[in-house]
């Protein structure tokens, strides 16, 4: 069982996943709200920044919901890849938020 946190919404959660389930099948399943779609890799609606830790990607069903290059920078689709060891990730939005606030700054 790997420990997650999970910064969404600027609120920081931290949740349990094991090795064989998706970081956002166990979130919905601990009543975390991470944002959700499709779940199949088509919609790009659960995409992270993966912080620290070590994960496998699994099938992308499209490219606009994960790009090569999204996947070579450290993005991943939380509803379609498992944790190899503990992660840290954050939702795009606040992703977005957080680097703009550096920016500004
Ligand atoms: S929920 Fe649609 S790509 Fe993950």
């Amino acid at each position: 069982m790997y420990k997650l946190i999970l910064k969404a919404r600027g609120q920081e959660f931290k949740y349990t996943c094991s090795a064989d389930v998706t970081p956002l099948r166990a979130a919905r399943n601990q009543f975390i709200p991470i944002p959700t779609g499709c779940q199949q890799g088509g919609c790009g609606m659960c995409k992270v920044k993966v912080l620290n830790g070590e994960y496998e990607q699994k099938l992308v069903r499209s490219h606009e919901a994960l790009s090569d290059e999204e996947l070579a920078n450290g993005y991943a689709l939380a509803c379609c890849m498992i944790p190899k060891s503990d992660l840290e990730i954050i939702t795009i939005e606040d992703y977005e938020k957080v680097k703009n606030e550096v920016q500004i700054r």
